[in-house]
């Protein structure tokens, strides 16, 4: 018999069905047997009556998550065992037999209730167990409807997307890059992308004008809350586009993507308010200040643009450095000082932020798109023309071959789906997310390589001493 998905099993009242999925709980009653049976789709009551004597065998042995077929007839349940908050509270299977599909050891953890009292660490070891708890469906569910919606609508402004290339080079995104050894070159490395960044901008040069991405990121940096060394940036990038150009089209897109699958959010203000770096520095204290009215509701959405950043401050060393990546254009009315070099630190990017209740969630810029641009943004870092041809070449060469002017930007998808499913940080709402040091506790990554496999790439493990206690 064909299978049928548990949350039509309403509509086969009086009907023999075939239903498959996990058992959530079993409950004996005596003779009766109760069996609450789940699939992706919802969860149902089924019961082993003593009339079907072998479905009552077979249920006295199942027990939770254990993965079932049932036969059965779908029965209205008597008017008062009706559960109006229960999709299914209307109805009752009514088991003729059982087919045990897979049996299931105790479960590491209690995947039923919300699992946040659950130690975090055990949660990620089991994390295919702790993925079957309907608050995580819900998030990695969700996660896939707002990137399946935005995909759509980014479609119809004639956007295309376009994969980029994970094994790369090293590129300046203000962290670590993770570093691949080549077999083939032995002693050569490639890097993992921090962002999509240089190739989105050789994609304006090769004329596909406007170019979306879900692109996985990578950055050694320390792990927080909301970061992760792998995470999903929706990457995009158009030609002769101006800031406004950027921000309308993200805008439009971020409010009909809520609007659509989180419909009892409230979306403060629209249009989102645009603040500039000083005032936000001045009034609130911070470049990604919170500014919802009321910090209780759960569902209030408070988005800001953040826009005029400085382009350079200085480091540490007391050089100048670019505030988020050496590839932003600088303001029309800075263009100037930054040909001839002067003022530097009034220079302005042409850099827009966007925050959400407090969090960046994206960010971007109209880029340097004249090569005699990009160079004098590497030459105020003091970048040699060594480094500059070395690093940058590539960039300034295709800047020569007819680029249009450009400018793109990325959201922190893995961010915005944590503050739209109000989860407290965003390994909530990625399927397979690393501990804050970085590590895959289920597949146990990062992991030592056979020695043969170090002969091959003919790379030498400098071990740490053996402490001595
Ligand atoms: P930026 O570095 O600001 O810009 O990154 C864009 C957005 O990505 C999110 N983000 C992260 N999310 C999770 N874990 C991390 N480690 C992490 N790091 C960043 C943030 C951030 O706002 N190439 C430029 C974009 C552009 O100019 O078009 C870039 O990567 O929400």
């Amino acid at each position: 018999m064909q299978r049928t998905y548990i949350k039509d099993l309403k509509n086969k009242v009086g009907e023999e069905v075939s239903v498959s999925g996990w058992v959530d709980v079993r409950r004996d009653h005596g003779k009766l047997i109760f069996v609450d049976l789940r699939d992706m789709s919802g969860k149902v009551q089924a019961v082993a009556l003593p009339n079907h004597k072998e479905a009552v065998a077979i249920a006295s042995t199942i027990r939770s998550e254990w993965v079932i077929e049932v036969l059965g007839k779908v029965n209205p349940r008597p008017e008062k065992l009706v559960n109006k908050n229960e999709e299914n509270g209307a109805i009752e299977m009514e088991i003729t037999s059982i087919v045990v599909l897979n049996e299931a050891i105790t479960p590491a953890l209690d995947v039923n209730g919300d699992g946040k009292e659950i130690d975090e660490e055990v949660r990620l070891k089991y994390r295919y167990l702790d993925l079957r708890r309907p608050r995580m469906q819900k998030n990695i569910r969700n996660r896939h409807k707002v990137m399946l919606l935005a995909r759509n609508l980014l479609e119809k402004e004639g956007f295309c997307e376009i994969e980029t290339p994970n094994l790369t080079i090293a590129t300046a995104e203000g962290s670590k890059n993770f570093i691949v050894p080549s077999r083939l070159e032995p002693g050569k490395f490639y890097a993992l992308p921090q962002a999509p960044q240089q190739y989105k901008q050789l994609l304006m040069a090769a004329g596909f004008e406007k170019y979306f991405q879900f692109a996985r990121c990578f950055r050694d940096e320390d792990t927080r809350g909301d970061r992760q060394p792998e995470f999903t940036q929706m990457d995009l990038e158009m030609s002769f586009a101006t800031e406004e150009d950027v921000m309308r089209i993200n805008e439009k897109t971020l409010i009909e993507t809520i609007q659509t699958i989180y419909p009892h959010k409230k979306i403060q203000q629209i249009p989102f308010p645009v603040i500039t770096y000083k005032e936000a520095i001045e009034k609130y204290g911070s470049d990604k200040p919170d500014i919802r009215t009321d910090k209780n509701d759960p569902d209030l959405l408070a988005f800001a643009w953040i826009v005029d950043f400085p382009m350079f401050e200085k480091g540490d060393d007391g050089k100048w450095t670019f505030t988020h990546n050496p590839f932003s254009g600088t303001k029309p009315e800075s263009y100037n000082d930054l040909m001839n070099k002067e003022n530097i630190e009034n220079i302005m990017a042409a850099q827009y932020d966007i925050t959400l209740n407090g969090s960046e969630i994206g960010g971007g810029s109209i880029r340097n798109h004249r090569p005699e641009a990009l160079r004098k943004v590497l030459e105020i870092m003091g970048f040699s023309d060594e480094k500059i041809e070395k690093e940058y070449g590539h960039m300034l060469k295709a800047f020569e071959t007819g680029t249009p002017p450009h400018g793109g930007i990325a959201w922190g998808l893995d961010r915005l789906i944590m503050i739209l499913e109000n989860e407290p940080n965003i390994r909530e709402v990625i399927a397979f997310a690393k501990t804050g040091e970085g590590k895959d506790l289920m597949m146990n990554a990062p992991s030592e390589v056979s020695p043969e496999q170090l002969r091959e790439l003919r790379l030498k493990i400098d071990k740490p001493e053996k402490k001595n206690n």
